[in-house]
């Protein structure tokens, strides 16, 4: 595990970039897992900057959505399919064939997250898994529980989350209840993870995923035993694992 701290949220989104960038331009038909959320898109900022400068191109690759709401169309403003057009795949040249995300259309529950997991096994499993975590410690949407869910689930997302996500909405009714999630396998099956967090509001959790117990109640905390991880996170994200653990982290 690599945890590498940067003063702020853009030298930390940089960075990541980086890590992405490293990753396509060395394998350049990489399967990239794409996460959604305010953390990534200083990243993605950084990837379109790359694309248009003409040093990064995605023509190769594939992508895979962590997740996305039952019952939003892919053309509702606060669909992540939406979110992912907006802030990354419209603005690159990923064929559109090749990025994907749940159909939060199909009512098929079963058939719909079957399908995710087949489509991630067919590409040979995903090549750098982009995340970023909940503030209950939630990797895409598998949400603190008794056991980690390990296929593609559709979940019950908690008070907590909704409580997050409604400052996209306007209101805690008016966000989904309901989400599809890659599960935990084909996240931590990657053959490397890029981490990021931001913000004094995740300093704890993300203290606790690293350096915890390993608990399906932290879901984050799983990615203790994946064999490659990289974590990057601006100073107040990482706090607390500075002042606990000053040993384990690179400052950039
Ligand atoms: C988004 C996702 C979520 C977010 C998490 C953090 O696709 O899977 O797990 O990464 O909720 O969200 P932000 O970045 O908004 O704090």
């Amino acid at each position: 595990m690599r945890i590498i701290c940067s003063e702020t949220y853009e030298q930390m989104s940089a960075k990541a970039a980086g890590f992405i960038a490293a990753q396509i331009h060395t394998k350049p038909n990489s399967v990239i897992g794409l996460a959604t959320g305010s953390t990534p898109i200083g990243i993605y900022q950084k990837l379109i900057k790359w694309y248009e400068e003409d040093w990064l191109s995605f023509s190769k690759c594939t992508t895979i959505n962590l997740d996305e709401y039952c019952g939003l169309p892919a053309d509702h403003p606060q669909s992540y399919a939406y979110f992912m057009h907006e802030h990354l795949l419209d603005h690159i040249d990923i064929l559109p064939e090749n990025a994907h995300l749940p159909n939060g259309l199909n009512e098929d529950i079963h058939a719909e997250c079957e399908a995710y997991d087949n489509l991630v096994k067919s590409l040979g499993g995903i090549d750098l898994q982009l995340l970023g975590i909940g503030n209950n410690g939630h990797l895409g949407f598998n949400e603190p529980d008794d056991c980690f869910h390990m296929n593609t689930n559709c979940v019950n997302l908690t008070p907590e989350t909704i409580k997050a996500n409604s400052r996209f909405f306007g209101s805690e009714e008016a966000v989904p209840k309901k989400a599809f999630t890659l599960g935990i396998r084909p996240i931590a099956q990657a053959k490397r993870i890029l981490m990021v967090v931001n913000g004094l509001h995740k300093a704890e959790i993300i203290y606790k995923s690293l350096f915890g117990p390993v608990t399906p109640r932290v879901p984050a905390s799983i990615l203790q035993i994946v064999p490659d991880l990289v974590v990057c996170g601006d100073a107040e994200a990482l706090s607390v694992i500075v002042r606990e653990h000053p040993e384990a982290v690179e400052m950039f």
